[in-house]
């Protein structure tokens, strides 16, 4: 069984090799800020079923409105287009121009994390936010639209714009009696984007597969896309992962493209752009740079109290559409870090690396993710199952079945999956760790394929053909540098009188999962607006945030959010008294609008939502919202 966090701690203790800023760091997934906390958790063993203290809110029906329980305070704090720092302020026209954007928050927040001030800290009134913005709706970044809207309007500055707009934020914020400011000017303050300059690390960088005309030695890339969810090292790093990262290139032809590249870029669904960045960006254009793709897809570690410090591309963690990482530290010390591959029948994935972290904060610690093994999840029908290591040379991974090298095993880690028999699962989207048990939940979002002519069925681990409504699976593991594992679903998402499994609040479509230091599950929904407020997703409403107690299974919800949002993120101040929830493209046509002739447009980008500003020519925008109790207090207790 897992070990206990007392367990933990006398291992870790006795062999000397955790300094005091460590301890608890080894102790949660929600490092580094959680040596406080660690007392906390001690406290609440064993009482569990006295997790949850709040009153559970109704359903949302296309409220266009954040909504929290009885006793608590949610107030909007960081919109798209607001300065990260003295920056232009945001213009309600749309008209700020790509480099206002550079210096404003970016579009569509996603997965969102808290770094103490002083770095080292475990402060929880001033520290530094560092967030994801995922993908940009051209319809609301620019006043006539993007290149679907208006192709003959379709500039260089708005391919900017739109390139601007996506990456990382780092704000700095500090409370101030009760409330949380930005702290505007702030040396801290940062965005990365489409174009920041990147390192490539591990055993990829220089490899053939990622030269281009731009970078012939394959050892520095422009940008990150598609920044989904995220993860925070024990050191006091961050981690961004980069998901549908596919949807920016295009292949308007696939002539000159050797068989294996034409295999790869089916594989990885490289096709068609969202956007249209490869008119004014030639890169984008993989017909013409078929390694530029091979350039994205993984998962990008920086320095967020460093703001000149350089992002480094970890390879070792492998290429695929990374959701987030959740990091766990082994008996050894040495590293663990799971995460999902969001698409239909992709895998779940961990590394280990190689050697032991020693327990002390830092950027130098990073290489410790450049050396490792990246292994792939196979569940077997009985509840056991295997990490699979993808090693060059061992089981099919060898030059006789197409593989060149590592480095190609860890570009093309989906076909190096495929070839080992991993278990394709329900779109995988986020990991996260229990505090205590370290047992790891995973949760998978739904998969209309299963079960559909000449796609895998149903089985043990992907129980519902037709998966409309998703589940979350439960690992349970000797320690985090195990090569094997027990599972079982920990619960079927759905309907009352359907398969569901759910204890109290319903739900559908799991996507974001954070532990916090007391052992509560924070579980965020992603149904989309193609389903959403109609038929049999009318009953889940809006999208929403739950609480949910992992031993007795009681689901609470906690939040719900605006018209046409999906909730991504969630952190949570070292003494839990604050929390950030990140709130995502307000403003998609919910399919109960539509059904009515609502349309969204250029013209119109708020026919939907015109949350959170709702003025009369507005515009929705993604924003983070501080959520805290009335009079203080921990969250959700
Ligand atoms: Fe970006 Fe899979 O969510
Ligand atoms: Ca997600
Ligand atoms: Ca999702
Ligand atoms: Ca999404």
């Amino acid at each position: 069984m897992a070990k206990t966090i007392h367990e933990l701690i006398e291992l870790q203790l006795s062999r000397r090799k955790v300094m005091q800023y460590g301890v608890g760091a080894v102790l949660s997934s929600l490092v580094p800020n959680a040596f406080g906390q660690a007392k906390m958790k001690l406290e609440n063993q064993g009482e569990a079923s006295k997790l949850l203290g709040f009153k559970a809110i109704p359903v949302a029906h296309l409220l266009d409105e954040v909504i929290v329980p009885e006793g608590y305070v949610a107030e909007v704090f960081y919109r798209w287009g607001d300065p990260i720092s003295d920056g232009t302020t945001f213009k309600m026209d749309a008209s700020n121009s790509a480099q206002d954007q550079l210096q404003q928050a970016g579009m569509h927040h996603d997965a969102i994390q808290f770094y103490s001030l002083p770095r080292k800290g475990y402060h929880s009134d001033h520290g530094l936010l560092v967030m994801n913005h995922e993908y940009i709706d051209a319809q609301i970044l620019h006043a006539d639209g993007g290149i679907f809207d208006a192709p003959e309007n379709y500039t260089k500055e708005k391919a900017r714009k739109e390139q601007y707009a996506h990456g990382v934020s780092v704000i700095e914020v500090r409370k101030i009696e009760d409330n949380w400011q930005i702290v505007r000017p702030s040396a801290y303050a940062r965005r990365l984007h489409a174009t920041t300059a990147m390192a490539i690390s591990g055993i990829a960088s220089g490899s053939p597969l990622l030269k281009t005309t731009a970078d012939p030695l394959g050892q520095e890339i422009l940008g990150t896309l598609n920044n989904c969810a995220n993860g925070m090292t024990p050191w006091g790093t961050y981690l961004t992962c980069e998901e549908n990262f596919n949807g920016y290139f295009v292949l308007p032809t696939d002539k000159g493209l050797s068989k294996k590249q034409r295999h790869a870029f089916k594989r990885y669904a490289i096709k068609q752009s969202y956007y249209g960045w490869h008119q004014h960006d030639e890169r984008f254009d993989a017909s013409q740079h078929p390694n530029e793709p091979n350039r994205f897809g993984w998962v990008v570690e920086f320095d967020p109290y460093d703001p000149n410090s350089m992002p480094t591309k970890r390879t070792a963690l492998g290429r695929f559409s990374h959701e987030n990482v959740a990091i766990n530290i082994g008996e050894n010390g040495r590293v663990a870090c799971y995460s999902g591959d969001d698409a239909q029948f992709e895998y779940v994935y961990k590394f280990i690396s190689n050697k032991p972290w020693d327990g002390t904060q830092g950027a130098h610690h990073g290489a410790l993710l450049d050396e490792g093994v990246l292994h792939v999840a196979r569940l077997d029908d009985d509840g056991r199952g295997l990490w699979i290591p993808l090693i060059f040379g061992h089981e099919n991974l060898t030059t006789e079945q197409g593989f060149d090298d590592q480095a190609d095993i860890l570009v093309h880690a989906r076909l190096a999956a495929d070839a080992v028999g991993a278990t394709a699962m329900d779109r995988p989207e986020w990991v996260s760790i229990h505090p205590n048990t370290s047992d790891i939940f995973i949760s998978m979002t739904n998969n209309s394929q299963r079960g559909n002519a000449g796609k895998l069925a149903k089985s043990a681990a992907n129980p519902r053909d037709n998966n409309q409504f998703g589940h979350i699976i439960k690992l349970v593991e000797d320690d985090a540098t195990s090569t094997e594992f027990e599972w079982n679903v920990f619960a079927l998402a759905g309907d009352e009188g359907g398969e569901s499994t759910i204890k109290g609040d319903r739900y559908a479509n799991p996507d974001g999962l954070m532990f916090d230091s007391r052992g509560v599950l924070w579980l965020q929904t992603d149904v989309s607006a193609s389903k959403m407020n109609a038929g049999k997703f009318t009953q889940f409403g809006n999208n929403q945030m739950l609480a949910v107690d992992p031993q007795t299974k009681e689901t609470r919800r906690f939040l719900t959010g605006p018209v046409g949002c999906e909730i991504t993120g969630v952190v949570m101040t070292p003494d839990l008294t604050t929390m950030w929830v990140n709130i995502q493209h307000p403003g998609d046509v919910p399919k109960a609008l539509k059904n009515q002739g609502v349309k969204k447009s250029p013209a119109k980008p708020n026919a939907a939502s015109n949350w959170p500003d709702h003025q009369a020519n507005g515009r929705p925008r993604s924003a983070t919202v501080v959520i805290r109790k009335e009079g203080g207090g921990v969250i959700g207790s």
